[in-house]
């Protein structure tokens, strides 16, 4: 391992992977995104995931839900609803798990996006499930794209049979370990978030502030990534560029007066954008 991890404190450490709109580019150029979640009485998670995803640039979003109904509406009309049965996985970048819920339709949605090649980003109740599956950590490990793993402390402490407390007390060795173990970039969540990768590559980020300790900003964090992916971005600056973005548009946000008290996940959606405009 590198021995200290790195400082991201300017985004050139990502940003020339992040393009410029070509005149010609329509919305394949941009990509699909799909987030799968929502079980029942779960349904704002992935919403505003996909919401996210929509204002970081994805040529479209799809929104999987693994039960019915689909939500009457889903506050955007530019999502896609669908159930999640009979959609093709491998059409478009997947980020699984917000508010997905721990049903065995779940667990099998989480396989599904396991086996297929698509670039993959896991979140929320998909990183308790696959906490509880040695066979999904396997599959993963030896899966042919490294996937994105964001989780809170809590999640990080089950996918590592540790407590909370391990996690937090050294919170570098927690991201690495796994990396490598699931061979995926993991991004540990909260304040100074920590980027490892499988080769030890770590990076922590200063950007962000306690306004975003509110409901929902993880499901939008995960939604900017998947966007980042989806339009060709690779793993480790998709991740880099997500959290950075993330925590400016907090602190640009903070500074308008929005915050630090009462801003909302679904008010950080378009100052990501801004910032994102503004690289
Ligand atoms: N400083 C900087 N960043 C912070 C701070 C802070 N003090 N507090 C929170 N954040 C950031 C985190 O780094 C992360 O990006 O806010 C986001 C919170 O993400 P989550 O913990 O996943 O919160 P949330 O979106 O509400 O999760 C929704 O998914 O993970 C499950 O159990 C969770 O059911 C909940 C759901
Ligand atoms: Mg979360």
């Amino acid at each position: 391992f590198p021995p200290t991890p790195l400082h991201l404190n300017q985004p050139e450490l990502f940003s020339g992977y992040l393009h410029a709109r070509r005149h010609s580019g329509h919305k394949g150029t941009y990509g699909n995104v799909a987030v799968i979640g929502g079980g029942p009485g779960l349904r704002g998670a992935p919403l505003l995931s996909a919401r996210a995803a929509l204002h970081a640039g994805a040529g479209r979003v799809y929104v999987l839900f693994p039960e019915d109904p689909l939500p009457a509406d889903s506050g955007q009309p530019e999502l896609m609803c669908r159930l999640a049965d009979g959609y093709d996985f491998e059409r478009a970048t997947l980020a699984i798990g917000p508010g997905l819920g721990d049903s065995a339709a779940a667990a099998d949605l989480l396989a599904r996006a396991i086996a297929s090649n698509s670039a993959l980003l896991i979140d929320a109740d998909a990183l308790n499930l696959l906490a509880r599956d040695p066979h999904l950590q396997h599959a993963l490990a030896h899966r042919n794209k490294n996937a994105v793993l964001t989780p809170h402390p809590l999640e990080a402490a089950r996918l590592l049979g540790a407590t909370v407390a391990t996690v937090q007390a050294d919170r570098v060795a927690a991201a690495r370990t796994l990396a490598a173990r699931l061979q995926a970039v993991v991004v540990l969540k909260g304040s100074g978030t920590v980027i490892a990768a499988p080769d030890g590559h770590c990076v922590i980020n200063p950007t962000g502030n306690p306004a975003l300790a509110t409901a929902g900003t993880g499901d939008v964090l995960s939604g900017v990534c998947a966007a980042l992916l989806a339009q060709g971005c690779p793993p480790w600056p998709a991740a880099l560029a997500a959290v950075w973005l993330h925590g400016a548009a907090a602190d640009a946000l903070v500074v308008s007066g929005i915050g630090p008290i009462g801003m909302t996940a679904g008010e950080l959606v378009p100052a990501i954008r801004t910032a994102l405009n503004r690289l």
